[in-house]
C-alpha cells in the first residue's frame, strides 16, 4: 500500500502452522518459507534465512514468539540492520493501569498496551519478558488439563 518493496520471511515449526500464506503471499515482494522440520520450504529458523540475505534489508521487523524476535535481534544487531519488534506479553486492562504488559526497554519499564507494542528490538530485555510470559505456566497447565479431562482426553 505504501509502495515499499518487503520481503518476508515466514517461519513456523511444521507446515501445518503456516497461517494466511493466501494473504502474505499478495503483499510480499520476496516471500521464504522455513519451517524447522523441513515439512515445507527452507529447513531451518527464520534466523538462517535472514542471514542469508540480511546485507539486501534497510530495515527487519520481527512478529512472533518473544524467542524468535530474541535470536532474530541477537543476530541483526552484529550486522547493525535496525530491527522492530511487536512485544506480545500478557495484557489485563489494556490502558496502562495493571502493569500485567510491563517490559524493560533499555533498562527502563514501558508497557507494551500504551507505550508499543512496537519497539527496538536491540533495547528490549528479552530474557525478562520470557520470565514474565511464564509467570502462570502452572495455573495454564492446571487450566489445561482440566479442560482435556472435561472433554474426556488424556
Ligand atoms: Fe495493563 Fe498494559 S495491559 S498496563
Amino acid at each position: 500500500e505504501h509502495g515499499l518493496d518487503v520481503d518476508v520471511i515466514y517461519g513456523a515449526r511444521t507446515v501445518d502452522l503456516l497461517l494466511i500464506k493466501d494473504k502474505i503471499e499478495k503483499v510480499a515482494t520476496n516471500l521464504f518459507y522455513v519451517t524447522d522440520d523441513g515439512s515445507y520450504g527452507e529447513k531451518g529458523f527464520v534466523t538462517n534465512a535472514l542471514e542469508k540475505r540480511i546485507n539486501d534489508y534497510d530495515i527487519c521487523v520481527a512478529i512472533g514468539p518473544v524467542i524468535m524476535m530474541k535470536n532474530v535481534c541477537e543476530l541483526t544487531k552484529k550486522y547493525n540492520l535496525r530491527t522492530i519488534v511487536s512485544m506480545n506479553p500478557l495484557m489485563v486492562d489494556g490502558s496502562g493501569m495493571c502493569g500485567a504488559c510491563r517490559c524493560e526497554i533499555e533498562g527502563k519499564p514501558k508497557f507494551a498496551c500504551i507505550d508499543g507494542p512496537e519497539f527496538d528490538g536491540h533495547k528490549v530485555n528479552f530474557d525478562l519478558a520470557m520470565k514474565r510470559m511464564n509467570i502462570y505456566k502452572e495455573e495454564e497447565k492446571e487450566k489445561w488439563d482440566m479442560m482435556k479431562k472435561s472433554l474426556g482426553r488424556n
